[in-house]
């Protein structure tokens, strides 16, 4: 056969043994790489055994194929290493990993450093090898298994805080120890001189360069997405082309990291891309790459213990006692940096404290796997270095990572449960037990109601339906409670914060469903979800404090709608401000929404699972929230009546569209209409749904000839005066409740209100002013300082008149100059005859 035959057919052959060592890890409770590792070297050994036995050519062919790869390091490395950590990249929960940041640098950079030094001492004082060589071990050592680690915690149910402290800490150490390592390599075959400073200095720029690199491509990545028209499966590719190509700039243009940008690439990715993506693809992205990740770490696996099973027959009785010398100070170098260097950041509260049980835990579970084999292959395959030093790094790096695959990972889960971790907290066994007796409940009805249906007999049915919650009290009635046995351990504080987290939760999941049923725009998505997170964040550290803080602060006015204000007011470009107006308008109505489909999930499922009492708060706490969000909705509607109804019925629209959708989906599904006809149906519905896509645009209502017309005073004027005054004048759109002027400020300009209404705050108590009227005229006559606080009722257009401007009217225009004076004249005496309050 030839080569390529060969080589495909041994791979997927390879891939035939991988998928069947599933089954066979769950049947044997152990991890699946760890028998990958055990049937890459049987490959290996085999290969050597049966290349030498003669007669076996064909059925040595494969696994010579297998062997003779002709992959290198560097090789596997490009090839593999981008999936694993894309996808663990991915899939890490981001926010989590960002409230961890501090710790999981320590663990990763600090720790690689640490473990290089300790290792590496501890092999020179037992070896007679030099510094550079037993450094190298030490760091090739230092780097945990991505894999590996997401693997084994993720399967031994883990709990989530030290799952993303390892998952964290496995993704950038292998940055670091990579970075480090290829410095101590050019420093070993005498490339550079030795200075340490030069090798810091080398790292920082690997790794900063590494994020830099990562960023920006995913950042354009997430800029290309909407372009593909949803296109699903060319969005994955793009995802996929990002990882590589993210690599490749990094390690082979720019000569930085490119493990770390491939982990910043797809942390990026993860935050900005989701809601870029067509509604649904996420998931199956992820799907994607989990697969990729599957064959990627498999194939890793069992190449990389396949070549270096090539050192065991090689292997000495006095490496083993070198290996117990690596073992152990590679266990110490974690457990300096767990309790030694972690409660120091904690006490400068750069890291939230690690419990003592979680440390030994970590400890421990520091799995190596297939980037230090891959390390060490790279160090067999220069020629450059020694072949006393080769043999040293393959065969301990090699046994390191058998011994903790073999004897590590196995005994994780006894270890767990001997610390007595791996449990549910208090609240969270409350709510299981909770959820337990609702379900129960639930389902013994449906069983019993399906008995019936089948003419089963009721004995049967309750023989299989769930056992009643134990006392016998019907759960879904329970009140307040604190008489359910279930909540009786939760106070009523812990009740109402688990009630918060959920609510806060269902809200973000809420705007991703409308996102994936394509009720809102993936343009607001992003700016909706980060709200929501932070309500997360808020509730997590103050409870229900930060939730009513959290919920005011949404409602302010953002930095970018600051920015969009500004250029309206000094610049006069209104572009900005609509747009931004218009995503504010559109943001309060899909809140409302929201708000209410929670005020309801709170009712029918919240209350049910933690009580009346915490779910009245609960609900006082929305309603708050929400009145809030319909004033300023009120305010909207008051003066942009037309654009609220276009949103809302854009609103409507896809709703429709998105049951029609449903519909169509469903008659396929159950055959009535052939797979031609659904495929006319949607591609007529898609056409309609991109007909809707576009935001109606927001009309700002500033056109300066109207907004003159409806100032009566200028009725006064002619059209020479007419044409002259527009050219003085200069539209201004006012906020809710914006301070326009300040008492005690000294005045530069006048307002006429075209439509709107303003507060004047004056000593008899407040004054409105409507359509027609003006304002700010006493400063500009008087020279005094402004003498009340004028403050915007609503969004308000005015008209704005500088000073210079003014006495250019009040000097031209005699009928307009009498009538602002006798109006000012009036306020002044209604101010003077007023006592100040
Ligand atoms: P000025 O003093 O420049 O700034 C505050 C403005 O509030 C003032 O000009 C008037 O235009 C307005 N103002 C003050 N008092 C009254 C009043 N009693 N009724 C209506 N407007 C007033």
């Amino acid at each position: 056969m030839p080569d390529i035959v060969l080589t495909v057919l041994a791979i997927m052959l390879l891939l035939v043994l991988v998928s069947l060592l599933m089954p066979l890890a769950g049947r044997l409770a152990v991890p699946h790489t760890m028998l990958l590792a055990g049937l890459g070297m049987g490959i290996g050994i085999g290969a050597l055994a049966l290349g030498e036995a003669a007669g076996f050519e064909m059925a040595g062919d494969v696994p010579r194929v297998l062997r003779e790869f002709g992959l290198s390091a560097e090789a596997i490395l490009l090839i593999f290493l981008p999936p694993l950590l894309f996808t663990a990249g991915l899939t890490i929960d981001v926010r989590l990993l960002f409230d961890e940041v501090a710790a999981v640098l320590l663990l990763a950079v600090v720790a690689v450093g640490v473990c290089t030094a300790v290792v590496g001492g501890a092999l020179l004082a037992a070896s007679d090898f030099g510094v550079l060589a037993c450094c190298l071990l030490g760091v090739i050592a230092a780097s945990t298994d991505p894999a590996a680690v997401v693997g084994v915690f993720r399967d031994i149910g883990a709990p989530r805080r030290l799952s993303i402290l390892v998952e964290g800490e496995s993704l950038f150490n292998d940055a670091a120890a990579i970075a480090i390592f290829s410095i101590l390599l050019d420093m070993l075959i005498g490339d550079r001189a030795a200075s340490p400073l030069y090798g810091v200095l080398r790292f920082v720029v690997d790794f900063l360069g590494g994020v830099a690199v990562g960023y920006v491509l995913a950042r354009l990545t997430c800029w290309l997405l909407p372009r593909l028209r949803e296109a699903r499966v060319a969005e994955i590719t793009l995802s996929l082309a990002l990882a590589y190509i993210s690599y490749i700039v990094a390690e082979d243009v720019l000569d930085v990291s490119g493990v770390v940008a491939v982990v910043a690439a797809a942390l990026t990715f993860a935050v900005y891309g989701r809601t870029r993506l067509a509604p649904g693809t996420w998931e199956t992205l992820v799907q994607t790459w989990h697969q990729l990740e599957f064959w990627a770490n498999s194939l890793i696996f069992v190449f990389a213990a396949m070549l270096a099973s090539g050192a065991l027959p090689n292997a000495r009785l006095s490496d083993l006692g070198l290996l117990g010398v690596l073992v152990m100070a590679a266990m110490v170098a974690r457990a300096l940096v767990l309790y030694g260097l972690l409660p120091w950041l904690s006490l400068m509260r750069l890291a939230q404290p690690v419990g003592n049980r979680y440390k030994a835990v970590i400890t421990w579970g520091g799995l190596r796997g297939a980037v230090t084999l891959t390390l060490a292959l790279a160090i067999s395959e220069n020629p450059l270095v020694s072949s006393e030093i080769q043999h040293f790094v393959v065969t301990l790096a090699t046994g390191f990572v058998l011994f903790t695959l073999f004897v590590s990972a196995p005994t994780l889960r006894p270890l767990l449960r001997l610390l007595d971790l791996g449990r549910l907290s208090v609240t969270e066994l409350a709510l299981r037990d909770r959820v337990m007796t609702l379900s129960r409940d639930a389902i013994r009805e449906q069983v019993e109601a399906i008995s019936k249906d089948y003419g089963l007999s009721p004995e049967l049915a309750a023989e299989i339906a769930p056992a009643a919650p134990a006392s016998g009290e019907p759960a879904a009635t329970a009140d307040d409670g604190v008489a359910s046995p279930e909540l009786g351990g939760l106070s009523k504080e812990d009740r109402l914060r688990a009630g918060l987290l959920t609510l806060v939760n269902r809200e973000k999941e809420l705007y991703l469903q409308h996102f994936s049923s394509r009720t809102i725009s993936g343009r607001m998505v992003p700016l909706l979800v980060a709200t929501a997170d932070r309500l997360v964040d808020r509730v997590k550290t103050a409870g229900e404090e930060g939730y009513r803080e959290g919920f005011r602060r949404a409602m302010l006015l953002s930095r970018s709608f600051r920015a969009a204000l500004w250029a309206h007011r000094r610049l006069g470009w209104s572009g900005p401000l609509a747009q931004r107006l218009a995503d504010r308008f559109e943001t309060l109505l899909i809140t409302q929404l929201v708000l209410r489909e929670l005020a309801q999930f709170n009712r029918r499922s919240i209350r049910p699972l933690l009580g009346d009492e915490t779910s009245k708060v609960l609900g006082r706490l929305v309603s708050t929230r929400l009145e809030l969000v319909e004033d300023a909705l009120d305010a909207v509607e008051l003066q942009y009546p037309n654009y609220t109804a276009a949103l809302s019925a854009r609103y409507l629209a896809r709703a429709a569209l998105r049951l029609e959708g449903a519909e169509y989906r469903r008659q396929f599904e159950e055959s009535l209409i052939g797979r031609e006809v659904y495929a006319d149906l949607t591609d007529d519905l898609r056409r309609r749904r991109l007909a809707i896509e576009r935001r109606p645009p927001l009309d700002l209502g500033l056109n300066l000839m109207e907004m003159i017309a409806s100032v009566p005073l200028f009725a006064k004027l002619d059209q020479a005066g007419l044409v002259a005054v527009a050219r003085q004048l200069r539209p201004y759109l006012a906020m809710p409740n914006e301070r326009i002027l300040a008492k005690g400020e000294y005045g530069n300009a006048m307002y006429f209100l075209s439509s709107g209404m303003v507060e004047v705050k004056t000593p008899r108590g407040p004054v409105r002013l409507g359509r027609g009227d003006f304002f700010g005229e006493i400063a500009l006559l008087t020279g005094n300082p402004r003498n009340a606080d004028v403050v915007a009722l609503g969004y308000c257009h005015l008209l704005v008149l500088d000073s210079r401007d003014f006495r250019r009217l009040m000097r031209t225009n005699t009928a307009i100059r009498s009538e602002i004076e006798s109006v000012a004249e009036g306020r002044l005496e209604a101010v003077a005859g007023a006592p100040e309050s």
